[in-house]
């Protein structure tokens, strides 16, 4: 790779007249532009060739066939057969459970739990970043349903719901794979609470649990009537396409949430069926593995011109620094490359006042992706909507081209890479397909590395240690730890 890293991105547009067609791909009503990249034909080819030295096409049919792609956990990962591309016994089960959740919703929808007005999913990581970015960037304002979702144990986050919302008419959906997240259940406890202290009858009657582990869902005493499982080969953080999209059915409505499977299956089938060189997902990796491995970047930073797609940045750092955030191989060998990038991220045009200064003149590399949408979010006056694209455009021309200067507090380095991706309109089925191509561009990463993207063992050991500081039980504590609980709470 590092021999192709000489050329500077306006050398390339000068040697390619069709560099923008070349390197740019319309799918699912999005456009992706790779031509502000150091990608050139010479690169596509030695990563084409290392990518299937790697053996990514038998990998990604590995993932579709229903494969053991999850070595250390010994699982399938069955996230696409939710949106019905995939091993037909996996989509099967995921229809028939879906075929379910609709029931239930429906029900709730038709008043079977009572008078609805408020919706509160709590969840964390996969469990809250999907639906909480997913009704963000498309609500509308005027829904039956106010949602929110809660993620954080601090009080601080749920109190003002519980102040506002009207305990008779509020729903719970308790959303977690394994059913025994610490910090799901202190706020469910809470709300349970809140609900008896306001009294409500039988708050569990308003819970809906959305788990891949139903049995400890009824220990904790959901009925069995309103548990809506989902396969424990759907990772936490590819889940949002299981139950744990309840609350964005509910809420936005379930034709809605299946446009949003819908317009991930059609990624799915451009992944699973695309050759290595046109595949949108694998081109990305590309890129990321150029910049990661060769050029030794640490980070990305992905910048939303959308104030819709807010949480889009957040959603994607549990996606793939989770997923590849690791220093083993999925053989078990030390890795002896760099790992995920660091993602971060913001919204355009906030952040230019903010962060770029460091990407235009900073010592560091940055790789920038920038996402927006042609069809704006407000009726208020267009040119809104056009400075907000065209700030986008220019800021991705600006690092690219840099400006000279002899003053060297006023010159601009220029060759910055960015991708632009700009999507048609805000709809279910596209940002269904946006989804879709990150968890895929997270997986392609992964097989260039070979990396196991589904396991996390690296989040158990501060589970643990928050066990045992809490308990007050395990191994002795060390001094500055020892200090600040004292500190906290004195003893
Ligand atoms: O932080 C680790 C993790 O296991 C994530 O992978 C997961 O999305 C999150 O915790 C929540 O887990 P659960 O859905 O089991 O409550």
């Amino acid at each position: 790779m590092g021999n192709h890293s000489q050329h500077r991105l306006i050398e390339l547009f000068a040697e390619q007249k069709d560099r923008v067609n070349k390197y740019s791909f319309d799918q699912s009503s999005i456009y992706f532009d790779f031509s502000k990249t150091h990608l050139n034909d010479d690169l596509l080819i030695e990563l084409s060739d290392f990518a299937k030295k790697q053996g990514i096409e038998q990998k990604i049919q590995a993932l579709f066939n229903g494969d053991i792609v999850n070595v250390s956990e010994h699982r399938a990962a069955e996230h696409t057969a939710e949106r019905g591309v995939g091993a037909a016994a996996s989509v099967d089960n995921a229809t028939l459970l879906r075929a379910r959740m609709k029931g239930l919703v429906q029900a709730i929808d038709a008043g079977a739990l009572g008078d609805i007005a408020h919706v509160i999913h709590l969840g964390i990581g996969g469990s809250a970043l999907g639906p909480k970015m997913v009704l963000e960037a498309l609500k509308i304002g005027d829904e039956k349903y106010e949602t929110a979702v809660v993620s954080n144990i601090d009080g601080t986050a749920l109190e003002p719901l519980l102040e506002r919302f009207d305990a008779h008419k509020t729903l719970l959906f308790i959303a977690s794979k394994t059913f025994t997240t610490a910090e799901t259940f202190r706020n469910a406890d809470s709300v349970v609470n809140w609900m008896k202290q306001e009294g409500v009858n039988d708050p569990f009657g308003k819970i809906i649990a959305l788990t891949a582990d139903p049995d400890q869902a009824v220990k904790w005493g959901v009925d069995e009537s309103r548990i809506l499982p989902f396969s424990p080969s759907v990772g936490g953080r590819y889940s949002i396409w299981s139950s744990i999209g309840a609350s964005i059915a509910l809420t936005l409505g379930f034709d809605t949430f299946e446009d949003l499977l819908a317009g991930a299956a059609e990624m799915d089938r451009h992944f699973k069926d695309s050759p290595v060189d046109q595949n949108i997902p694998i081109i990305a990796a590309f890129t990321d593995q150029y910049y990661t491995q060769a050029r030794n970047c640490q980070t990305r930073a992905i910048f939303a011109y959308d104030e819709r797609l807010k949480l889009v940045p957040d959603y994607l750092q549990q996606l793939e620094m989770e997923s590849n955030g690791k220093s083993v191989t999925a053989n078990g060998d030390p890795l002896e490359i760099n790992s995920s990038p660091i993602v971060w991220g913001g919204v355009g045009t906030d952040a230019q006042h903010a962060v770029f200064q460091l990407l235009h003149q900073g010592t560091h590399l940055v790789p920038v992706e920038f996402l927006a949408v042609k069809e704006p979010g407000h009726s208020l006056d267009i040119a809104h909507h056009e400075e907000l694209l065209l700030n986008c455009f220019a800021q991705g021309a600006a690092l690219m081209a840099g400006k000279k200067s002899d003053d060297l507090n006023r010159n601009y380095p220029g060759d910055r890479p960015s991708v632009t991706i700009l999507m048609e309109q805000m709809d279910a089925r596209t940002l269904g397909a946006l989804i879709a191509f990150y968890e895929h561009r997270t997986f392609a990463n992964a097989a260039l590395m070979g990396i196991n993207p589904f396991d996390q063992f690296g989040v158990e050991l501060g589970k643990d240690m928050a066990r045992q500081l809490s308990s007050g039980e395990g191994n002795q504590l060390d001094a500055s730890t020892e200090q600040l609980k004292i500190r906290a709470f004195g003893s």
